[in-house]
């Protein structure tokens, strides 16, 4: 009998954030969406917690729970990447209202909640964008760090270094201190760094794919690349846009598409320069002990078979 991973999404859409949920939603007998959690990064927090709700309804997915959380970073200004997703942060397909409802209850009262409610050790949180919402649950409730099985998150780099600075990777950028407080935690985090995402690239025949599924979501995914790619596709000359966030979810589905070291990763709160960097000990030239595992590479013709498989059950 299958036994689902029981998992919190918190996420700020974003079309490759939309990929992952969509993942997510496809894949019941790997994963069970306790809810989704929102919280201001691409775009504002109201766009984001429309967003997700637009994703699910295309997924079929009406009854989800969708909690807005934090609508700006612990101690910062916003930073948002509209230049790369649009203004609506799904830009590409045609946006409907969605109709299902926002849970009146707060993402982060959400997340601190569920975690006492459920036995130790039993429920993932995959975070897809800054990490407010967890850095303030673990600030707020430190007893509940304990009950966490594992965090698995993109954000950061190493060998690619930065994408909205030339040091750092935006989701980590936005909430340094957010991160520095999950990065201490204590529990095992799983991160898919650029240098990982940086190969999941949405070529021609991969979006063919997804939009020969013909179905509401496959259409929605593959025009979201369509606008989502061009950004990537003129910065970095590659071949097509990185799917940054569904890593994360397929990593919980076949952990053996990824490859990556434990080692120690601090995040830099303080420097100007290179404030938001992942300082992640890849060759391991300190005694810091490992607190991650940080992932270096991906099979991205099996990842895109079974983004392409799951997004087409929807
Ligand atoms: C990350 O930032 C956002 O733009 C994407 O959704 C992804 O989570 C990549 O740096
Ligand atoms: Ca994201």
């Amino acid at each position: 009998m299958s036994n689902p991973r029981k998992i919190i999404i918190d996420t700020d859409p974003g079309q490759d954030d939309a990929a992952a949920i969509m993942l997510a939603l496809g894949s019941p007998e790997d994963i069970e969406v306790l809810g989704i959690t929102t919280v201001a990064g691409n775009v504002p927090l109201p766009l984001t917690s429309r967003n997700a709700r637009i994703v699910c309804e295309w997924s079929g997915r009406p009854d989800v729970k969708v909690f807005a959380g934090c609508d700006r970073p612990l101690t910062r200004p916003l930073v948002t990447a509209e230049h790369v997703h649009g203004n609506t942060g799904l830009d590409g397909p045609e946006l409907h209202e969605p109709t299902m409802p926002l849970q009146p209850e707060n993402a982060v009262d959400f997340i601190i909640e569920t975690l006492r409610n459920a036995p130790p050790n039993t429920i993932t949180l995959c975070t897809l964008g800054p990490l407010t919402n967890i850095g303030k649950a673990f600030r707020d409730a430190p007893d509940v760090i304990d009950r966490v099985q594992k965090i698995v998150l993109m954000g950061g780099a190493y060998f690619e270094v930065g994408n909205i600075t030339p040091a750092a990777e935006f989701n980590i950028y936005v909430d340094p201190e957010a991160a520095d407080i999950v990065f201490k935690s204590g529990r095992k985090i799983t991160v898919m760094p650029l240098d990982v995402t940086h190969k999941a690239l949405t070529t021609a025949p991969r979006i063919q794919a997804l939009r020969d599924l013909g179905t509401t979501a496959g259409t929605a995914m593959a025009e979201m690349v369509d606008f989502f790619e061009r950004f990537d596709v003129e910065k970095y000359g590659s071949a097509g846009a990185p799917l940054h966030d569904p890593c994360v979810i397929a990593y919980l589905i076949k952990p053996e598409l990824f490859s990556g070291r434990d080692i120690n990763v601090m995040i830099e709160t303080t420097s100007e320069l290179t404030l938001g960097m992942t300082v992640a000990d890849w060759w391991g030239v300190t005694d810091r002990p490992a607190n991650a595992t940080f992932m270096g590479d991906v099979d991205a013709d099996g990842f895109f078979q079974l983004l392409t498989e799951r997004i087409g059950r929807l």
